[in-house]
């Protein structure tokens, strides 16, 4: 597989420095953050694999139950001649829907897109080989970015999985499904996963796992920082926490700093000085209730079509049409 093979919408210079104006953002604000699309360097996106296996992390696999049962019905609504895919990483569940639009017949391509390369061009590779005669188009590229670029015939299903929506803030949230919906003509098609909200304690465990694969995902973040910035953050003296944020309903990824230090930064030209106790926030995950997703759908531009959710209740699936807007 070589690069050739995929359109690249990121150079290593740009995401160099896309990462330091971030790291200067969010690790020089009162309270410190970072972006979650830094945790997905090769690594990453194979520390996120093992945690879609993990049995406290039941989103994958309720998200897997309802493409698994719909996708028929899926493929049968939509028609969908092409098969876009938003933060696509290892693309597993998406077999599912390219089985059920294959059977169809009506499936000629399918355009995964992700920021993480080496992820993207695995995916690539293994869908190649097990779908002979699809036309596959892997995008590496940033969704909050790159969606005009996106292409393929109509109509298209874009699709966008695993609750990685809840992984905005709200106001970046109604943003992006405007621009998804704004690169799509009026008929075409989002499929869209949300985690719902539940019991807190399976939601915190869910995101904090007694083998320690998320605490090592999440400080994974700093360890990038290290490599692309020339970095000393120490990773043994940064704790993973996840938190239930009530009010705001989403869980909350944190990295605490175990003692007072400062990390250098040379790339970002950054000191940044840590008092003991005191948290980076690496990423929201935002948990849904049907009539908010129905609402922000309807916001962007968007008819809801078809609502499923798995037998226990926990992750739901929208299939929404892009209406008319006007103007
Ligand atoms: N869709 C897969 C992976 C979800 S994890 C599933 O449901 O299991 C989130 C994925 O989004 C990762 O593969 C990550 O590399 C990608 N991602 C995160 N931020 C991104 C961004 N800004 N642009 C494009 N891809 C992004
Ligand atoms: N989109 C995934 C989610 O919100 C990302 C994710 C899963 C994640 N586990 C994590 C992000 C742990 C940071 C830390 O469920």
């Amino acid at each position: 597989m070589t690069e050739f093979d995929l359109d690249v919408h990121r150079d290593p210079d740009g995401i160099t420095e896309a990462l330091v104006m971030d790291v200067r953002s969010g690790l020089t604000a009162a309270q410190k953050w970072l972006p979650p699309k830094w945790f997905y360097d090769a690594r990453g996106s194979e520390l996120f694999e093992e945690i879609t296996a993990l049995p406290e992390y039941y989103p994958t696999r309720a998200e897997r139950e309802v493409l698994q049962r719909e996708s028929a019905e899926i493929a049968r609504v939509t028609g969908a001649r092409t098969l876009v895919e938003l933060g696509s990483g290892s693309s597993e569940k998406t077999r599912l829907l390219l089985d059920g639009l294959r059977g169809h017949g009506t499936l000629r391509e399918f355009v995964p897109l992700d920021v993480s390369e080496t992820a993207l061009a695995e995916a690539v590779e293994a869908i190649r080989a097990d779908y002979p005669g699809l036309e596959v188009r892997g995008v590496v590229g940033d969704f909050t970015e790159h969606l005009g670029l996106l292409p393929g015939e109509p109509p298209r299903l874009v699709v966008f999985l695993g609750g990685t929506i809840g992984n905005f803030l709200p106001a970046e949230r109604a943003k992006f499904l405007r621009s998804v919906r704004d690169v799509l003509a009026e008929g075409e098609w989002l499929l869209l996963g949300t985690d719902l909200v539940k019991d807190p304690v399976v939601l915190e465990r869910a995101y904090d796992d007694a083998a320690g694969v998320t605490a090592a995902f999440n400080r994974n973040v700093l360890r990038v920082i290290n490599e692309r910035l020339g970095a000393d953050f120490d990773l043994t003296k940064f704790v993973h926490e996840s938190y239930w944020d009530a009010g705001n309903e989403w869980i909350e990824m944190r990295l605490r700093a175990l003692e007072d230090m400062t990390v250098r930064i040379p790339a970002a030209n950054l000191a940044v000085r840590f008092t003991a106790g005191e948290h980076i926030r690496t990423e929201v995950s935002a948990k849904f209730r049907p009539a908010g997703v129905s609402s922000e759908l309807a916001e962007a531009g968007f008819e809801l079509e078809r609502w499923w959710t798995d037998s226990a209740a926990r992750f739901g699936v929208s299939l929404a049409r892009a209406r008319n807007v006007g103007a």
